[in-house]
């Protein structure tokens, strides 16, 4: 009895600790968790991960655009990501008569590639501690200045731990991306708005581009005579599948975590920023859903908006319920108050708490103002054209024809007059609402209250203005116009909130400074912990294994979904979950030819899996790679419950959702009939 207690309780131990997997660790100090991580089953080396000497993974990995991450998957060039990080580039090549989000594109040889003007990848060359050399007195400016001079590169200097150390980035930028092949929109999107941030998933959230270089494979503009780029590493493919247990790891581009906050800081995104966030976009969203309801173009047009819009309110309702159901407001103050008793008697932090605490209070309200003016002013897109036109100004750009085209298209592109002053009636409401009085613009004060009321208000700026009306505007018309004066009346305001435009409310000077010391005497309390820097969109690397989890008392959820969940949601009348013929007919002749699976005692294909990795935001596209160093899925989502992990990550029930590299492979073939690029790639 005693024996097999004991048994029982080595096994827990053992499950508990090759799921646990909090941590977002810097690849250059990667050798400090390889024990670790080959305990869990990785089978390469520290320098295998990364090194600035020899062609190493990180040399596959990409930041793809400005906020995802991408992995080469062929010597030249070939890379993939997901579908939502390449969607808005498929939307600009895509017309009327090639609407290749609907209907997918495969390039069917290099010349049919598509350029997308703007699109960028940045390569990794190094990173550096540079902590030394700015405390010995080296300027930032001049390292990286110095550290840019090669043909594309980009150098950056990152702070870690609230400012306790500092690294150098050293990038390769590459301008010439072209799209070679993405799914049709209810494969790569399958599940839509209804889905996210949900499990079971049955998204191919994947598409293709290659990156092309000059002859030297260097960066260069786009041109005809450009040829591939020739990485130094890309991913083999394993086609052999995931097992529950098996070693994950991901590497890519967090954007922003908070995980050594005070209470204060949980408090205010639990108390004050998610409801605000949430109500105001609840309001924003039923205007779009409804106008989208009545009319299939305008559900076209907004189609990205919306996903935009309801992306974050989605994740921000999970995250504050999570964060409840941890309790960490809680935990936090009881950690403090451990804290603060060690701190007593050391003078250097005695007062430490006092000082966050004050800190925040002062940095609160500037803060809320910023993102409040975010939610709503910012919502309003004829006005956000308004204010960019006057930042333009402010900057010394004449509002040429040109430049006003330029905003037109990026502001007007997708634009219904009736949704945008639906929106901005009640969005300019909840500002004057919420924001304390002496804080509104005094003009605008004035002229709702001649107006007789924010909606008359809001019915005159839209008949007045020629912003949509007439163009090219004169200077003078552009300042004579009330939506452009109602924007300057914000400049301020906008002025105002840039000294907040940090990742986050501890992010914020006045608040952050604490933090440092805060760190500082963390490390030197909390000895047991394992200190990882904040995601700041720097390179990271997670790991993990692939499980599933138990997502409420007594409803555990697999690891592993299939084509037959995909067919089982399948329904012509629903827009998110109606699949493209191709696949029913596939699906009805079982015709799968090598990605097909045994699952149950029938053959299916894989479709989505899950694991236990630490991601945030920017981790989208990121490769999830096996012990051997194989391309095993692309990330793309947290499972509801795991989106709190931002602030805590909890290891029984946080999971990463990631596409299966056969599903996608699948996908090239079958539907794309594009299987001539299985020829560049290493599959296994
Ligand atoms: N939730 C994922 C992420 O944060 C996917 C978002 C794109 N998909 C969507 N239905 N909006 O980016
Ligand atoms: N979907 C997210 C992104 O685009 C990644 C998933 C997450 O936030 O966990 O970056």
């Amino acid at each position: 009895m005693i024996k097999r207690l004991f048994l029982c309780a080595l096994a827990c131990i053992t499950i508990s600790t090759a799921t646990a997997d909090e941590g977002m660790w810097l690849p250059s100090l990667i050798k400090e968790r390889i024990k670790d991580m080959r305990r869990m089953g990785f089978k390469l080396k520290a320098d295998d991960v990364y090194s600035d000497k020899k062609a190493s993974l990180k040399d596959a990995v990409m930041q793809f655009g400005g906020g995802c991450t991408g992995e080469f998957i062929s010597p030249e060039g070939l890379l993939l990501t997901n579908h939502h990080c390449g969607y808005a580039s498929i939307q600009k090549l895509s017309s009327v008569e090639h609407d290749y989000l609907t209907d997918g594109y495969w390039a069917k040889s290099r010349n049919e590639e598509l350029h997308v003007p703007g699109l960028t990848i940045s390569l990794l060359e190094r990173m550096e501690d540079v902590t030394d050399r700015i405390a010995a007195g080296e300027s930032k400016e001049e390292i990286i200045a110095q550290a840019s001079k090669g043909k594309g590169c980009r150098a950056s200097i990152e702070p870690m731990y609230y400012g306790n150390q500092h690294y150098l980035f050293v990038y390769r930028v590459y301008k010439d991306v072209r799209l070679v092949g993405a799914p049709p929109s209810s494969i790569g999107k399958f599940g839509g708005d209804t889905d996210n941030w949900i499990w079971p998933r049955h998204t191919g959230d994947f598409s293709m581009f290659r990156v092309y270089a000059d002859a030297n494979n260097e960066p260069a503009e786009y041109s005809a005579d450009n040829v591939p780029y020739r990485p130094k590493r890309y991913l083999p493919i394993s086609t052999k599948g995931v097992e529950e247990g098996d070693f994950t790891m991901i590497y890519g581009f967090p954007g922003n975590t908070q995980e050594y906050v005070t209470a204060d800081a949980v408090e205010y995104v639990t108390n004050i920023s998610n409801p605000m966030k949430i109500a105001l976009r609840t309001t924003r969203l039923d205007i779009i859903s409804e106008a989208q309801s009545k009319d299939v173009a305008t559900r076209i047009a907004y189609a990205a908006k919306h996903a935009n819009i309801a992306n974050a309110w989605k994740k921000w309702q999970g995250e504050s319920l999570g964060l409840e159901r941890l309790g960490t407001v809680a935990k936090k103050a009881t950690y403090e108050q451990e804290f603060a008793t060690w701190a007593a008697d050391k003078p250097q932090y005695a007062t430490l708490l006092d000082s966050m605490h004050t800190a925040y209070e002062k940095a609160i309200p500037g803060y809320f103002a910023r993102e409040l003016f975010n939610e709503t002013i910012a919502g309003i897109d004829l006005l956000n054209f308004a204010l960019w036109l006057n930042s333009q100004h402010e900057k010394g750009v004449k509002l040429t024809a040109d430049v006003q085209n330029v905003g037109r298209k990026y502001y007007l592109g997708d634009y219904r007059v009736e949704i945008d002053k639906a929106i901005a009636k009640q969005m300019i409401g909840e500002y004057v609402a919420r924001i304390p009085t002496t804080e509104i613009p005094v003009q605008l004060t004035a002229a709702i209250d001649s107006c007789g009321g924010v909606e008359p208000f809001v019915d005159g700026l839209y008949n007045g203005t020629q912003l949509i009306t007439k163009y090219p505007l004169t200077h003078d018309e552009i300042f004579a116009d009330p939506m452009v004066q109602l924007a300057v009346w914000f400049a301020p305001q906008v002025a105002k909130n840039s000294n907040y435009a940090y990742r986050n409310l501890s992010n914020v000077p006045s608040v952050e400074k604490w933090y440092r010391t805060y760190m500082q005497a963390l490390r030197e309390w909390d000895k047991e912990r394992a200190f990882y820097p904040d995601a700041n969109f720097t390179l990271r690397v997670a790991y993990g294994t692939v499980t599933g989890y138990e997502n409420v008392d007594g409803e555990y959820h697999t690891h592993l979904t299939t084509l037959d969940g995909i067919m089982a949601k399948d329904n012509p009348e629903i827009y998110d979950y109606n699949i493209p013929q191709t696949l029913r007919d596939i699906y009805a002749r079982k015709d799968y030819g090598r990605w097909s699976i045994e699952k149950g005692g029938k053959s299916t294909i894989p479709v989505c899996f899950l694991a236990s990795n630490h991601t945030s935001g920017g981790n989208s596209g990121s490769p999830v790679i096996n012990g051997k160093g194989e391309l095993i899925g692309i990330n793309f989502d947290r499972t509801w419950r795991s989106t709190m992990s931002d602030i805590e990550f909890d290891p029984d029930i946080c999971r990463n959702i990631s596409v299966d590299i056969r599903y996608v492979m699948f996908v090239i073939d079958r539907i794309g009939g594009a299987s001539y690029l299985f020829e560049e790639m290493d599959l296994r």
